[in-house]
């Protein structure tokens, strides 16, 4: 049987050809420490340092900025907990949105425990942060603005580099989570003026289980794993030297393919939209905003089904994500399209559909057969 089309590329991504190259010899031959000062440990250190260049080459920083993690949640938490607690003596103050992902959110909602306070930016029906709300929630013992690039369920770019201008003239801390934008949009710390950002490998075509956290020279985040000293004693433990060395790979490829792959992504992307437009007419919305958006993702509103339902009705042909879970009798729809003020007929029948570079043309128009069949199957 044939698998079904993949559509949950903001879920996970399969590896690259070029990375699965790039790691061979890693799993295969170069087994050595790259703490080892012999014959063996030289290979796989040269091997980290060139990975760590290749990330630094796409976010267009210093390789001695980035910090080998082992993924987007590793790295989100690296930051927020490693600056409030290093600039505890300054205040307990967090601003985050209400958009984040759980590893951004749980984060927060744990430090709470150690006396610190978030605040929780509201978003408009677009899913974005306002800049002029931010300034209103700033007080006197603020220390960290954590706000996402990209938002992994509707795909809504968030205005980074004006939220970061507030930041910097305020003395305040600013991380992003990037996890979902590197290889589908431009992703350049100097442009967006953060001072730490987060980077998830297996959304990029590296493999699930690593990733990397930028921090600007000079912000000083608290040590957050203590060990024997590696990646400059930040986060000490052996390195998962494969996993860097596809992660460094993805960054290049990234970078190299980053104007065609966006622009093959949104016109398929785009194509898919259209074409339910067409049948469906009004039966179809759009979440996320128009145009400030991840270039693969497309989260549509079937209205008056529950998404779990029209999942299974085209799961054999198609893999996407659902907006909504059905527990029981007990819809729940996420906390990202609540945020925004959609209704419930429309969030409970949500799906996400996230393209990347295996998507083809064919796969777009069978998949254009297949979603108006089973919904016009559920409505009877
Ligand atoms: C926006 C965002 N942040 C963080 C993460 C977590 O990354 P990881 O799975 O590498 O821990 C994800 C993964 O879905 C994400 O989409």
């Amino acid at each position: 049987m044939a698998q079904p089309i993949y559509l949950d590329y903001n879920g996970t991504t399969p590896h690259a050809p070029e990375v699965i190259a790039a790691m061979r010899p890693f799993l295969e031959q170069e087994f050595g420490n790259p703490s080892s000062s012999h014959w063996y440990g030289i290979a796989p250190k040269q091997a980290v340092e060139q990975a760590r260049r290749q990330v630094a080459g796409l976010l267009n920083c210093e390789a001695n900025e980035i910090v080998f993690t082992s993924g987007g949640t590793e790295s989100n938490n690296h930051a927020i907990k490693g600056i409030a607690r290093s600039r505890r003596e300054s205040g307990n103050h967090i601003i985050t949105s209400c958009i984040e992902h759980p590893a951004v959110l749980e984060v927060c909602r744990a430090l709470a425990d150690d006396g610190f306070e978030t605040t929780l930016l509201p978003v408009d029906r677009h899913g974005l942060v306002d800049p002029m709300e931010l300034k209103k929630a700033i007080r006197p013992g603020t220390i960290l603005i954590s706000i996402m690039h990209s938002n992994n369920e509707v795909g809504t770019l968030q205005p980074i580099e004006e939220i970061s201008a507030i930041a910097r003239s305020r003395g305040i801390t600013m991380h992003t989570d990037a996890a979902q934008s590197p290889g589908k949009v431009k992703v350049d710390v100097q442009a967006l003026g953060v001072d730490l950002l987060s980077v998830a490998g297996h959304k990029l075509y590296a493999p699930k289980g690593v990733g990397a956290l930028y921090i600007r020279s000079g912000v000083q985040p608290a040590k957050f794993c203590h060990g024997a000293g590696q990646e400059r004693g930040w986060r000490a433990g052996t390195e998962n030297v494969l996993e860097i060395v596809g992660l460094g790979q993805a960054c290049e490829i990234a970078g190299r393919d980053l104007d065609n792959q966006g622009s093959r992504m949104r016109s398929l992307r785009d194509r898919l939209h259209q074409g339910l437009r067409e049948t469906l007419g009004n039966e179809v919305a759009l979440n996320g905003h128009p145009e400030k958006r991840l270039p693969n993702t497309l989260s549509l509103a079937f209205r008056g089904l529950a998404a779990n339902r029209i999942l299974e009705e085209i799961g054999l042909d198609i893999a996407a994500s659902p907006g909504a879970a059905c527990h029981s009798d007990q819809v729940a729809i996420s906390h990202v399209l609540q945020a925004m003020g959609i209704a419930p007929e429309w969030a409970m029948g949500t799906l996400r559909f996230s393209l990347g570079r295996m998507t083809t043309a064919a796969e777009i128009d069978r998949a254009l057969e297949v979603i108006p069949a089973a919904l016009r199957k559920l409505r009877g």
